[in-house]
């Protein structure tokens, strides 16, 4: 039996993260945050003093990668090498290096396997950028979830003030833009929807009205 996978792909702050969590608790499956595995792998790299370039070796790093998933309570634990590094991976260093390394063909290509082996029964939710083109093309259900760039700044500016971090919505809102200039048109797997992709905006939307949405369209097609 194939186990069902439902892909959410978008672009950056587009909620996609919740609304993943969100529908795999609805569902009981299983939940990749692919992300993570990019995160991981630039913290690892960093930790083992190999440069973001040096693509040979990040892409060895990458196919050994001591990574494990733990849910815990309403969460998921990110370990590496056994040590909860999941404050850390979300830092903007790692997160500066999660890009360069995810821009990387052998890089994607080694975590491919690895991100296939998360579609285990009852079923997945694939949460990235690629979940719905390379990672699960075939997935009966793929989601490209939008919103529009001052949204998602505003999104990413309550998030920072929540933290206690002091941030200026102008320039968020710039860096949203330059993101989704560098996403959509990078050379290595820019983002795309799927050509059978269903296209959700969030913009005015409620995590849990796009999740019920969601829900909706995989009763329709028979996932759940
Ligand atoms: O979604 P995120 O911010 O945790 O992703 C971290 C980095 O990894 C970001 O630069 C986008 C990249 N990424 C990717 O290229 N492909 C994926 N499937 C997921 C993330």
């Amino acid at each position: 039996m194939t186990v069902p996978v439902i892909t959410i792909d978008g672009p950056v702050s587009s909620g996609k993260g919740t609304v993943a969590r969100e529908l795999a608790r609805a569902l009981g499956w299983h939940l990749l945050d692919s992300g993570a595995l990019y995160r991981v792998l630039g913290l690892h790299a960093y930790r083992r003093g190999v440069a973001p370039e040096d693509e040979a070796s990040l892409a060895e790093l990458a196919r050994h990668l001591p990574v494990r998933f733990v849910e815990q309570d309403a969460d998921t634990v990110v370990e590496l090498e056994g040590e909860d590094v999941s404050r850390r991976i979300r830092e903007q260093d790692v997160s500066n290096l999660a890009s360069r390394v995810a821009a990387l063909e052998s890089v994607r290509a080694a975590l491919l396997e690895r991100q296939h082996g998360f579609a285990e029964a009852p079923g997945l939710v694939a949460d990235g950028r690629d979940m719905g083109t390379v990672v699960f093309p075939r997935a009966p259900l793929k989601v490209f979830l939008t919103a529009s760039a001052e949204e998602r700044a505003r999104r990413r500016y309550k998030q920072l003030n929540d933290k206690g971090i002091g941030a200026n919505l102008a320039a968020l809102i710039e860096e949203i833009r330059d993101r989704d200039e560098r996403d959509y048109n990078r050379a290595v797997a820019p983002l795309r929807p799927a050509s059978d992709a269903v296209e959700l905006d969030s913009t005015t939307r409620s995590v849990d009205a796009v999740v019920a949405d969601i829900l909706d369209e995989a009763g329709r097609r028979g996932l759940t």
